[in-house]
């Protein structure tokens, strides 16, 4: 293991495309590492935690980003599904910030989590999504209880509709993107960059007291969501 820290950064996903076009959309970087893995395996997430500690020195922030939607009802959801939703969406998060305690522990570190505003109005149809997101912001406010006394902030991010890979068959036509972007106060989709910066700001020392807690990136959709209820019930 190396003794001093370098600078590092280790991306990972499933899809070895999307990582190569994440790199690529990062940039060469010295120490920059890329790893195929499926986080839904229990076995993955200290074998990356030991891999960046190892090639870097150490770890000083976490991004838990990797998400699944399988679409679909609840009548027909499988058990299949049901327990990969929650395996990718929250309990990788959890493997991961359980893995990287022994070395953030008294030396500071935040791990971010990617949840959603469908964790408070789960949408229907797109199956466990939603009460995994749900159960992801009640595990960072947990996690940031457990491990806020050892130095690790945990908190989330949660974006409303953004345009990426998850959303293209939604969004990636003018009418869904048109009808979507209507109920978004400033008139358009989240993109990436959007739910990054909020994620970078609490990565970094400068939010240092901030700790379980989940930012809403949406463009403040959730604001309309009561004055909907509102017009309904008139
Ligand atoms: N796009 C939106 O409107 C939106 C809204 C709310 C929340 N989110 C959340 O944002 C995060 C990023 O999603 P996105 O919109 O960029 O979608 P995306 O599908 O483009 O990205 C998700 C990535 O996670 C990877 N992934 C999925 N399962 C994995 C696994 N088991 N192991 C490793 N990698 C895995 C996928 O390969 C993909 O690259 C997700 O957590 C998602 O739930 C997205």
């Amino acid at each position: 293991m190396r003794q001093e820290k370098a600078p590092g950064l280790l991306l990972v996903d499933m899809n070895q495309g999307g990582l190569e076009e994440t790199a690529r959309l990062v940039g060469e970087q010295a120490g920059m590492l890329t790893v195929t893995a499926d986080l839904a395996d229990v076995e993955q997430p200290k074998r990356l935690v030991e891999l960046a500690v190892d090639r870097f020195g150490g770890l000083d922030v976490i991004v838990s980003n990797a998400g699944v939607l399988i679409p679909g009802s609840l009548r027909d959801l499988t058990v299949l599904d049901y327990e990969r939703t929650f395996a990718v969406n929250t309990r990788a998060t959890w493997l991961l910030g359980q893995a990287a305690l022994p070395h953030m522990e008294g030396k500071g570190g935040a791990i971010v989590a990617t949840a959603s505003i469908g964790a408070v109005m789960p949408p229907p149809m797109i199956g466990a999504y939603g009460p995994s997101k749900a159960a992801l912001t009640g595990l960072i406010r947990l996690m940031a209880q457990e491990w806020g006394p050892l130095g690790i902030r945990s908190n989330s991010v949660s974006p409303g509709p953004t345009l990426t890979g998850m959303t293209q068959n939604q969004y990636g036509h003018p009418e869904g993107r048109q009808r979507r972007e209507a109920a978004i106060p400033v008139r358009r989709l989240g993109v990436p960059e959007d739910i990054a910066n909020a994620i970078v700001f609490l990565s970094r020392p400068e939010s240092g007291f901030i700790n379980g807690i989940d930012i809403t990136v949406d463009g403040g959709m959730m604001t309309t969501l009561l004055q909907a209820s509102v017009s309904q019930a008139k």
